[in-house]
């Protein structure tokens, strides 16, 4: 499995988990997440320290998941607290608790190093927070990919003319080059600025505009981590923004193939209009669609490479390359610990 693993990533939005043991799939790893009764979350190991067999196939008692085949008991931290059948379970019987930490919508998990979370917080997210005006909502999906495509994938949107013509504002025929790519050690941005076009239809619906004025728009995308990549795109009226949408993916790897993705969007705008996030969800949900399955078209077509292949590169690859080279950076540097 190829993915780093001392990084934060979205286990599951927190209205996915109820009363229930949720079973997911994070990193090649099997983790059971449950709600516990003061509101925060608690992530195990999938499996009972006894026998492979999946804790979430169990039932919980309070705050404790009980397995389902010879009921050992664990706490949230993963400690074996009750074997049925004898006085006390044996010493160090217990399973890997992973960190978790919860902001607005989204659980995040920390599958690295023990004691390793406490030395990186987890990505900011303040537009999904209520408050400055932002309204967000969220859906999730898997893809049949490898999450590095993905990343890519959003770092050049020199795609959107073939892929997501209806996105363009009309007049636009090709998006300028970018203006700056921002490379940090860990982290890799773009800017753009597109000239002054009028409003393509989702435009002038989402921002509750006219589409017979022009505006220019500026858009920018970071890949923040390899659990989250941020798209930002502005449309710019002559006193500034009047309409601001953020775009988040968190992208988290199931297996080398399978990743799930976590997409939230943010907007605020100086005439939203009331039906903004069914018209949002619907446009970039479409969106998702078209994404997913040039993403799982290329996934087939790396798996049918009998030898790899040398794919060209172009100047729009730049900020996408140099993801890439932070991923497997930090791959090796994992390896080598
Ligand atoms: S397999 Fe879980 S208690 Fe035996």
């Amino acid at each position: 499995m190829t993915f780093p693993r001392e990084c934060w990533y979205v286990a599951a939005r927190a209205d996915e988990l109820g009363d229930g043991l949720a079973a997911r799939r994070i990193l090649g790893t099997s983790v059971v997440l449950y709600r516990l009764a003061d509101g925060s979350v608690a992530a195990l190991e999938d499996r009972c320290a006894h026998r492979p067999y999946p804790l979430s196939a169990g039932h919980r008692d309070g705050d404790r998941i009980v397995c389902g085949y010879h009921g050992c008991t664990y706490d949230p931290d993963g400690t074996c607290v009750l074997i049925p059948s004898q006085d006390k379970p044996p010493l160090g019987a217990r399973v890997r608790a992973f960190p978790v930490h919860l902001s607005g919508p989204l659980v995040w998990v920390w599958m690295g190093t023990p004691g390793g979370a406490r030395l990186r917080p987890p990505p900011a997210t303040p537009e999904l927070t209520p408050g400055q005006g932002w309204s967000c909502n969220g859906a999730r999906r898997d893809v049949a990919a490898n999450f590095l495509l993905l990343h890519e994938h959003y770092l050049d949107l020199t795609n959107v003319f073939e892929m997501h013509a209806d996105m363009v504002p009309p007049g636009i025929e090709a998006l300028p080059p970018l203006e700056e790519v921002e490379v940090s050690e860990v982290s890799v941005s773009y800017v753009r600025t597109l000239p002054s076009a009028p409003l393509a239809p989702w435009e002038a619906a989402a921002a509750g505009l006219d589409t017979d004025e022009a505006f220019s728009r500026r858009e920018t995308g970071t890949f923040v981590t390899p659990g989250l990549h941020r798209q930002t795109y502005s449309i710019i009226g002559a006193d500034g923004p009047v309409f601001e949408l953020v775009r988040l993916h968190g992208f988290t790897p199931q297996t080398d193939r399978s990743t799930r993705v976590f997409l939230q969007l943010a907007w605020r705008g100086s005439a939203v209009a009331t039906d903004t996030d069914r018209r949002l969800a619907e446009v970039f949900g479409a969106m998702a669609d078209r994404d997913a399955a040039a993403l799982e078209a290329m996934q087939r077509c790396l798996d049918e490479d009998e030898t790899p292949r040398h794919y060209v590169n172009v100047k729009a690859d730049r900020a996408a390359l140099r993801a890439r080279r932070i991923v497997h950076s930090m791959i090796e540097e994992e390896r080598g610990r």
